[in-house]
């Protein structure tokens, strides 16, 4: 089935492209929620989007904390820094 691409979706996907002489842009924050309700966050690499949806894939550890937050709370929040804006390019 094919997803509708949300609205970030192209504008991610230009940002990636003009980062993308950058490695450290791929890096991004992922924050997951604890079993105590608090905040936890960490780097990850950002592995491309799954089968060209809006889902980001990363490649992670199944043991690994974040796995247990997102089993027991789905919510998360990703905070991502690209150096090369948009402004940059065009001058
Ligand atoms: C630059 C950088 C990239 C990282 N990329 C990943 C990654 O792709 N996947 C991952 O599981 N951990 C990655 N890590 C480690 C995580 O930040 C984190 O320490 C680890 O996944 C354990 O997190 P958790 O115990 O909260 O699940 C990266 C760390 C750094 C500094």
């Amino acid at each position: 089935m094919t997803e509708v691409l949300a609205p970030w979706r192209p504008i991610l996907s230009r940002a990636l492209h003009r980062n993308r002489s950058l490695p450290n842009a791929r890096y991004f924050q992922l924050a997951t929620i604890n079993r105590q309700g608090q905040p936890t966050n960490r780097t990850v690499v950002f592995r491309g989007f799954l089968d060209n949806s809006n889902q980001l894939q990363i490649i992670t550890d199944s043991r690994s904390e974040k796995i247990h937050h997102i089993h027991h709370n789905s919510l998360s929040e990703i905070c991502w820094y690209f150096p090369q804006n948009e402004r940059a390019i065009s001058h």
